[in-house]
């Protein structure tokens, strides 16, 4: 849980990564990769996009993608010289067919959402990405830009996570990966999330007996790695979403998120679009953990 400390807190929050866990497919493995594919087919500008210059760090992404699932998980990909099965779904690819942009194949090959960092001389800016389950965000806004600027609507992010994440970045060893959580409350479970939605038709039918099943919990696992040959940095984006009801009988974490959403800055509770159902959710929250522990 991402706010188990029970508190708001803008924080870096980075834990040593073990490598053996640096990928996570799970039950909708071959859900998600149709959805990528769906996507990638409709509209690729919006989920795939590559800075001239980028082939190499993205073969080399592409090649650890493929190396990693092999040896931890060859029940789900099968490699046979050029060509890359994906039995579950009567699928194969050629790399040949993606030499252009090696990182378009990487993406379609596991559930997280992969963006790279090249260093430069005013610090790290996204030069590749294949990002299919956006969190509110859209890559050609952010496609190019430094770390910074990309942050740009996060509350606080310029003056308490700007110069230590900068720091980070420049000291980040190839050997000592890591990885993080964003969380995130929101009234439509799709992973693709473009948009910024201030308030939904579908939010104003929330009320605190149905508010743990319209409103679901959104956390991304990211991961951060130094690439070893070109020295870019890859970050994964492993995107999950529950309904806040699979918390039901999870007393500590009802608790924790409901201090969480309490103590969250006016500007963080904006950005996070929680206002539209804030006072439903802790009611709901509230009455959750008393029946949990009448139980
Ligand atoms: C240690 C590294 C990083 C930290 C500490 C960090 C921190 C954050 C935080 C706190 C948010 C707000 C999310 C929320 O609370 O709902 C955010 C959003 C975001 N992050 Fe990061 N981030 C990091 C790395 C990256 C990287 C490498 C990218 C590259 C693509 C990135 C792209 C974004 C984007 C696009 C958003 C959404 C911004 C928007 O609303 O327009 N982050 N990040």
């Amino acid at each position: 849980m991402p706010f188990d400390k029970g508190r708001f807190r803008l924080s870096m929050g980075i834990v040593a990564l073990d490598l053996d866990e640096w990928l996570q497919p799970d039950e909708y493995f071959y859900k998600e990769l149709l959805e990528k594919e769906a996507l990638l087919a409709n509209q690729k500008s919006e989920v795939f996009q590559s800075i001239q210059g980028s082939q190499l760090a993205q073969q080399e992404v592409l090649d650890l993608i493929i190396d990693y699932m092999n040896r931890f998980h060859s029940e789900l990909l099968r490699i046979d010289g050029d060509k890359i099965f994906v039995d579950g779904i009567r699928r194969n690819f050629s790399r040949k067919e993606f030499t252009e942009m090696p990182l378009d194949l990487a993406g379609r090959l596991v559930q997280e959402d992969l963006c790279l960092m090249a260093p430069g001389d005013t610090g790290y800016t996204l030069e590749a990405a294949s990002l299919c389950f956006p969190s509110r965000w859209r890559l050609i806004d952010k496609i190019g830009k430094r770390m910074v600027d990309i942050h740009s609507p996060v509350p606080d992010y310029e003056n308490k996570l700007a110069r230590p994440v900068d720091r980070f970045f420049d000291k980040l060893d190839i050997n000592k990966p890591v990885w993080r959580v964003n969380w995130s409350l929101t009234d439509d479970p799709d992973l693709y999330q473009p948009i910024r939605k201030t308030s939904t038709d579908y939010s104003r039918s929330i009320n605190s007996k149905n508010a743990g099943d319209l409103i679901f919990l959104r956390c991304e696992r990211q991961t951060l790695r130094r690439l070893p040959h070109t020295g870019w940095i890859l970050f994964n984006i492993k995107t999950y979403v529950d309904k806040v009801s699979a918390l039901v009988c999870q007393p500590e974490a009802l608790v924790a998120l409901a201090h969480s959403v309490k103590n969250m800055s006016t500007d963080m509770q904006q950005y996070k679009n929680i206002a539209p159902y804030r006072k439903q959710l802790l009611e709901y929250l509230d009455v959750t953990h008393r029946q949990c522990l009448d139980v």
